[in-house]
C-alpha cells in the first residue's frame, strides 16, 4: 500500500474497539517517531508510552477525558525536554561525535551556531515552543506509520497538560507533554466518523503555484 493510500484510509478515530496492537507493530510505529528529523538534529522531545489500562483510566479521569484514551491499546505522549537548551546542545554534539567517531572540537563551529540560535529565541519558553514544533514532526510520522500498518491513531491536544504531567511524574523526568496519540482499532459501529468523507482543501486552493 502506498503512503497516499494509507493517508486516505486513516482518520482520527473517536471510538476504538480495545483490540491490542501487536508488539512488533507498535515498535515500528514508535521507531518512526524516533527517526523523525528535527532542526539541527537536536530531537528535543521524547515519547512516553503508556499501556496499562489502569494508568490510562486514571489519566482519563484526571487529565484526558476522551474515550480513545481508554478504548485504545496504547497511549503515546509526545513530551518536550524541559531542560536547559544549551546543555541539550552539548549533549547532542557529544552524541554526534561518539556516533561518527569525530573529535568534538571539529563540531565547535556547529555548537556555537546552534547556541547562537537558542540565544536568538530569547527565552526558555520560546525554546520550548520550538521544541514542540519538532515534536509535531514526530506526530506526523506516527500518524503515517500507523496508517501504513493499518493501525488507527487518534491525535489529541484536548487534555490538561499540567494535570497529565503531574499524574505521570513527567516534571521529575524533565518532560512536558504537548500532544498525545491513542493507538488501536476503529470501532466502526460506534464511530460515525469511520464512514464520513474526508474534508480537505482542494488542490488548487492548497498549493500556491508560482512560476
Ligand atoms: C494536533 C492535533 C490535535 C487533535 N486533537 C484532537 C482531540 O483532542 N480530540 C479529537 O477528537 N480529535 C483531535 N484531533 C483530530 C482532528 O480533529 C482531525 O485530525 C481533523 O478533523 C481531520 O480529520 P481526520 O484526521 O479524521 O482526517 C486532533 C488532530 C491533530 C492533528
Amino acid at each position: 500500500m502506498s503512503l497516499n493510500d494509507a493517508l486516505h484510509w486513516r482518520y482520527a478515530a473517536k471510538r476504538l474497539n480495545g483490540d491490542q496492537v501487536p508488539e512488533d507493530t507498535l515498535e515500528r510505529i514508535m521507531d518512526a517517531a524516533r527517526l523523525a528529523p528535527s532542526s539541527f538534529g537536536l530531537h528535543p522531545w521524547s515519547l512516553v508510552h503508556v499501556r496499562s489500562h489502569e494508568l490510562r483510566a486514571r489519566l482519563h479521569e484526571k487529565a484526558a477525558p476522551q474515550p480513545q484514551v481508554i478504548e485504545g491499546s496504547d497511549l503515546l505522549i509526545l513530551a518536550v525536554h524541559d531542560r536547559d537548551f544549551k546543555t541539550q546542545v552539548d549533549e547532542h554534539i557529544a552524541h554526534m561525535a561518539r556516533t561518527r567517531g569525530q573529535d568534538e572540537r571539529e563540531l565547535d563551529g556547529f555548537r556555537d551556531m546552534v547556541k547562537g540560535v537558542m540565544d536568538q529565541k530569547g527565552s526558555h519558553e520560546a525554546c520550548l515552543e520550538w521544541a514542540a514544533r519538532q515534536a509535531y514532526i514526530g506526530l506526523g510520522m506516527i500518524l503515517s506509520a500507523a496508517a501504513l500498518e493499518r493501525v488507527d491513531a487518534s491525535p489529541m491536544e484536548g487534555f490538561y497538560p499540567e494535570k497529565l504531567d503531574e499524574a505521570l511524574g513527567l516534571g521529575e523526568k524533565g518532560l512536558k507533554s504537548v500532544v498525545m496519540v491513542a493507538l488501536g482499532y476503529r470501532d466502526t459501529e460506534r464511530d460515525p466518523g469511520a464512514e464520513r468523507e474526508k474534508v480537505r482543501r482542494d488542490r488548487e486552493h492548497f498549493v500556491v503555484r508560482l512560476p
